[in-house]
């Protein structure tokens, strides 16, 4: 048999894919001893415990794996509470909300970060733009106060390094559980500020959403900003960073994308295939589950690998090729943000900011063209991918001649 990689490895960290590849090939249902879960690797899998039609899966491993950093949120729920909650949160993330009181938000922020280097001829991607600029947004959704954006970052690198602390190291762990305290000091009297005096931003709107009679408690919705952090701030800095990444690898699909704005959906939806931002979603199974290669007992922890899934070729031609015309990946599904990998998940916990995520791609990136027309890999461009858990490219230095405006 083919030796199988260890997902905890520096040459898997260093690069994935050929390791998947012996995963979805050999071992499509491979035990993993130091996460204690089940690795599952084929798209047909992956989207089968996503949907999980029958009811077998939970997402109770969450109360280990995100409970000590962010407390109780929307992804730890399941049946008619995780329902309720979904219709409390998601339609501040579409429709006239996304629309009129966010988009402004978007550009404003995006345009913010460009003018501190749009005149010098060069950047790094990564540092200068992606790794601040959903993490701004959502504080300024929230309506926080701009003097806190430093410390909101601060919060976000330690919740991110937490969730990513897949071998256990207790500086990181210990660090993420001082972030909760922190995060709790800081946002609990603000949500009772606002629940006396509600303005239109988004932390309002949490407070004050009602269905059926229910809303969301302090520490409801002091736990969902929170998540917000990590859910709508690393995924989309990652994504951003990734899009550039592979545009600059491929100066063919960046010239296209560059004379047509209109292609900047379709790149997107390929570096979440390509290169997706979140790695591994884990699942709890509620009964014995049949999936290629083998039987998972009931209470068992699975471990959805979303980047082998997205390269499978039973699922997708010529999978490690990255290409923004590829005609086996569409953008028209439920949310219309969707295409039909799996880097949003699938199924209840379906990313609520989809939506929102297209609209900060678009508009970021579109407005990044428009400062550096002539964007350009800079000398010492290799960025390397970093993460297991979440990956994205680690620099972007890029040169480009300064244009007014
Ligand atoms: C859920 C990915 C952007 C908020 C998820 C899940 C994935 C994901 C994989 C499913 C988690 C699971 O099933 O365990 C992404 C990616 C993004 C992105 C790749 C960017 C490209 C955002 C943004 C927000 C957000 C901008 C901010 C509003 C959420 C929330 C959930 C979620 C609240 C939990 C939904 C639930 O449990 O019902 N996302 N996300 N995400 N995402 Fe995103």
């Amino acid at each position: 048999a083919q030796q199988v990689p260890d997902i905890l490895s520096p040459e898997f960290a260093a690069d994935p894919y050929p390791a998947y590849r012996v995963f979805r090939d050999s071992a499509p249902l491979l035990w993993h001893e130091a996460t204690q879960s089940y690795l599952v690797s084929r798209y047909e899998d992956v989207e089968r415990v996503f949907k999980d039609k029958q009811g077998q899966f939970t997402t109770d491993n969450y109360d280990w794996q995100i409970e000590p950093v962010h407390g109780r949120t929307i992804l730890q729920l399941s049946g008619r509470e995780h329902a309720v909650r979904r219709a409390l949160v998601a339609p501040a993330f579409r429709g006239t909300d996304l629309q009129e009181k966010f988009l402004p938000v978007i550009e404003r922020n995006s345009r913010e970060l460009i003018n501190g280097f749009r005149h010098t001829g060069s950047a790094d991607l990564v540092a200068d733009y992606a790794t601040r600029f959903p993490v701004n947004v959502i504080a300024d959704m929230l309506g926080l106060d701009k003097g806190d954006h430093a410390r909101f970052h601060r919060w976000y690198t330690a919740v991110i390094a937490f969730l990513g602390n897949l071998s256990g190291d207790p500086e990181v762990a210990a660090a993420g559980e001082r972030t909760r305290v922190e995060f709790a000091e800081y946002m609990l009297p603000i949500i009772r500020e606002r629940r006396d005096r509600p303005g239109s931003d988004l932390l309002s709107t949490l407070c004050a959403a009602e269905v059926d009679g229910v809303r969301m408690s302090d520490e409801d919705v002091k736990a969902f900003c929170s998540l917000l952090l990590a859910a709508g701030g690393e995924t989309t800095d990652k994504a951003i960073a990734g899009i550039f990444a592979n545009l600059l690898r491929h100066p063919d699909q960046l010239a296209a994308v560059r004379e047509d704005r209109g292609l900047i959906p379709r790149a997107f939806a390929e570096t979440l295939r390509y290169t997706p931002p979140v790695h591994m979603i884990m699942r709890q199974s509620a009964q014995e589950v049949e999936l290629s290669g083998g039987t998972i007992p009931v209470g068992a922890t699975v471990t959805c690998l979303i980047g082998a899934a997205n390269r499978d070729d039973r699922r997708y031609a010529d999978p490690d090729r990255f290409d923004i015309f590829r005609e086996d990946l569409t953008t028209t599904t439920a949310f219309s943000a969707a295409a039909d990998h799996l880097a949003f998940a699938l199924g209840r916990h379906f990313c609520v900011g989809a939506l929102l995520a297209k609209a900060e791609v678009e508009i970021g990136v579109g407005q990044l063209l428009d400062a550096m027309p002539d964007v350009r890999v800079a000398e010492g461009f290799e960025p390397a991918e970093q993460g297991v858990f979440t990956r994205g490219p680690d620099r972007l230095p890029v040169r480009f001649t300064p244009v007014s405006g």
